[in-house]
């Protein structure tokens, strides 16, 4: 961190990660930057609001739900140009459907230097609400982050059923608009009792959380008019013994670190 728009030095833009939502999940780092900026440009609609309240008295906030990218990006360049600390703040990671790539382009043309500072993502706060480990040796071992298609759309290399295909632990966010689709697709690849998370605003005051079966999956939405800041993880994981212990932690296996039996 260079840590201040010193005169000599390139101007800098922070693009924070908020993490999922508690307050007391932000990184040491970004609540630092956070408590210093002299602009807060943050994303109402996704970061909780007691966040934003860390930034200090003086600061401007900026909401940036109403607003087009275009209108973001030519706020933050107008205010760091001038030579003020502006921190841009993302929910969960800003790296996860965050349109990181095209600010820092634009930042970039506007002669700006960056400085990107991880969150917590929303997968990340849903496997520790559950207590849950998505990686289970000798059942799952890769966790998938991806989407359904949607406005955006995907890759057709990275289509659900590709991705269903792999019967990993598979994490799926902006999708509860298209649940039921999501369901009947995931149906023809993972068996039909296969556990799902359904989580809604992850670790803030009035999170939602409840595992239910993949035939569930799209009633149980509905029924809760989920439609945003909902993420769904589905894995077969989620029905593992609690008892299942890892090879790394039994005595019959060695490492570097211990010697086995
Ligand atoms: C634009 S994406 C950004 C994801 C974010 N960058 C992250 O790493 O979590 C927003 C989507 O993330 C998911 N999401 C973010 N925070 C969440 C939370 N606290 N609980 C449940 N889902 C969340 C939802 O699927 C939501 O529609």
């Amino acid at each position: 961190m260079n840590g201040s728009n010193r005169p000599d030095a390139q101007p800098t833009v922070w693009i924070v990660g908020a993490g999922p939502g508690a307050p007391d999940l932000l990184t040491l780092r970004a609540m630092r930057l956070i408590e210093q900026a002299e602009v807060l440009v943050w994303t109402d609609s996704l970061v909780n609001p007691q966040i934003a309240a860390l930034a200090p008295a003086g600061c401007e906030r900026i909401r940036t739900s109403t607003l087009t990218l275009e209108e973001v990006m030519a706020m933050v360049v107008e205010r760091a140009l001038a030579g003020r600390r502006v921190v841009r703040l993302h929910d969960g990671d800003p790296c996860l459907y965050g349109a990181l790539a095209e600010q820092i382009c634009r930042l970039a043309d506007a002669g700006l230097a960056v400085e990107v500072v991880p969150g917590l993502s929303a997968y990340q706060a849903a496997a520790s609400a559950l207590q849950q480990e998505l990686t289970i040796p000798g059942l799952v071992q890769t966790i998938v982050l991806g989407r359904a298609g949607g406005r955006t759309g995907v890759p057709e290399s990275e289509s659900l059923a590709r991705l269903a295909a792999l019967r990993a632990s598979l994490c799926l966010y902006l999708s509860a608009r298209h649940v039921e689709e999501v369901q009947a697709e995931l149906l023809r690849h993972y068996p039909p009792d296969t556990p799902v998370a359904i989580g809604y605003r992850v670790s803030w005051p009035d999170q939602w959380l409840q595992v239910v079966p993949l035939t569930a999956m799209a009633e149980v939405s509905r029924e809760r008019a989920l439609i945003r800041t909902t993420l769904y993880v589905v894995s077969p994981a989620l029905a593992a013994s609690r008892e299942a212990r890892s090879r790394l932690y039994s005595a019959s296996h060695n490492h570097l670190f211990r010697g086995g039996v």
